[in-house]
């Protein structure tokens, strides 16, 4: 389990004081400029050897993300966009760091643009987070007032400007492109990749988009060096980690932890354990609800991490950790989702557009007990053909968690259908 000594996150641990001066006292802000006189070049291999992968939920490694930045300028100014828009189901963890922490987002946000030879980031907020948005803007305004941002930033020598753009309420916007096309004013639609924001992103210019937990936890590691960050964890899923814990526990909340924790620990050590203890356990959604639910023999076995849940054919995502009980239709549950994604969708490409209805039709039937038994394998089939022909994730995501439901209680879809039986809440078409 994590050391008390080892959180970044204090903040969440308690009412601090999330002002410049309460920052200060923490240990932000202090020789910044001394971390920026080492150069680029050092942050970005600092970044590399702490093995910081992305926590938005793909997992990409963020400093080789931050290596195919540009170093000489061809005359396009370099951007960093930080990803606040956090609406995956189940997520709340940037909500917390925004929330208690904003002067580790911002002192990040300046190491990290320094790193890419950036002197403007945008942090793309999302628009429910009205009081996430207040405690970041005030503290933006208190490091403009106290010379950590504007010219000269923090005495380093970097120019460097901060914005807080804020969001509009549609999910595909936190998808990194549509965010790049929101921003630039345009409806939010995700755009096709390659090219990679590194060569083309906001207005056709070299852009890095980080997560917020990637950027927040960049003046620790840079404080305290990569190896400590690394020795945490296990190789390939290394450092500290948010989780949040949602669904049938009996506290939950958003924790820090070591990257790597067994679910099990995980729950028991800070939710005070399953909701009718662990034998009462049906299924856990690991990491947001993009990713496959483990049913309880899988989940008592887990390690937190990308890897290990990669291997089970789920994923850590964004580490939101939703737990389902006995009592809970896990069917109903995944057509909720289905429902979701549809509603989603930016309806640009035909499998997507045209897939989460359908999928989300049968589904609907499934949980109605009116499905035949031929229909769960054509709902397979199709979940087949979106995955992985969509020009965006939004597509893998709907197709994921229906695969998972069919992998892992099929038994329980066929009961039903044989059955004739409805959901445990029948009331499907009132939600
Ligand atoms: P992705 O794997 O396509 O990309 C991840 C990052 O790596 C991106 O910044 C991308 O530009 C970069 N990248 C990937 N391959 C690259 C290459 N060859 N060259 C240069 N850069 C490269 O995944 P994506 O679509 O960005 O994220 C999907 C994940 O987002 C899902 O797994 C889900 O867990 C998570 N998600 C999180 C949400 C939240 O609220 N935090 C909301 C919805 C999804
Ligand atoms: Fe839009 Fe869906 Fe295509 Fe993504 S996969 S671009 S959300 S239609």
């Amino acid at each position: 389990m994590l050391k008390d000594q080892d959180r970044i996150f204090t903040n969440l641990y308690g009412m601090h004081d999330r002002s410049l001066a309460g920052a200060k006292a923490r240990g932000h802000w202090d020789g910044t400029a001394g971390i920026i006189k080492k150069g680029r070049d050092w942050v970005v291999t600092e970044a590399k050897a702490s093995g910081l992968r992305g926590r938005g939920g793909a997992g990409f490694p963020t400093g080789l993300k931050w290596s195919f930045m540009p170093k000489e300028s061809d005359g396009r100014p370099s951007y960093l966009v930080i990803n606040a828009d956090e609406s995956e189901p189940g997520t709340c963890k940037d909500r917390e760091i925004m929330r208690h922490d904003p002067h580790t987002l911002i002192e990040g946000a300046l190491l990290a643009s320094f790193a890419m030879g950036a002197h403007a980031c945008y942090i793309y907020i999302r628009g429910e987070f009205i009081r996430e948005r207040e405690a970041l803007q005030s503290a933006i305004d208190e490091c403009y007032d106290a010379g950590l941002l504007g010219k000269n930033a923090a005495k380093s020598g970097w120019d460097f400007d901060l914005y807080l753009h804020h969001g509009a309420g549609a999910y595909i916007c936190g998808e990194e492109t549509a965010l790049l096309e929101s921003l630039e004013g345009k409806k939010g639609m995700p755009r096709m990749k390659p090219p990679f924001p590194a060569g083309a992103g906001l207005y056709g210019c070299p852009t890095t988009v980080n997560n917020v937990e990637s950027i927040a936890v960049i003046p620790t590691i840079l404080r305290r060096g990569a190896d400590w960050f690394s020795s945490m964890g296990r190789p390939n899923n290394s450092g500290t980690k948010l989780f949040g814990i949602s669904g049938h526990v009996n506290n939950p909340c958003v924790v820090e932890e070591e990257m790597s924790i067994p679910l099990r620990e995980l729950l028991e050590k800070h939710c005070g354990g399953v909701r009718g203890g662990w034998d009462n356990l049906k299924a856990v959604i690991p990491g947001g609800s993009s990713v496959p639910l483990l049913p309880k023999d899988v989940a008592g076995e887990a390690l937190m991490d990308f890897d290990w849940l990669r291997e089970q054919r789920s994923g850590l995502g964004t580490a939101a950790v939703i737990v389902m009980d006995q009592d809970t239709d896990v069917i109903k549950a995944i057509w909720r989702l289905s429902k979701f994604y549809k509603h989603e969708s930016c309806g640009q490409c035909t499998p997507c557009r045209e897939g989460t209805g359908w999928m989300m039709r049968v589904m609907d039937r499934l949980v109605k007990g009116t499905a035949e038994i031929e229909e769960i394998d054509m709902l397979l089939d199709v979940t087949k053909q979106v995955e992985g022909h969509t020009i965006c994730a939004l597509g893998d995501a709907a197709a994921w968690p229906i695969q998972g439901l069919v992998r892992h209680f099929r038994d329980e879809i066929e009961d039903r259908i044989k059955h004739k039986r409805t959901g445990r809440v029948s009331a499907v078409a009132a939600e």
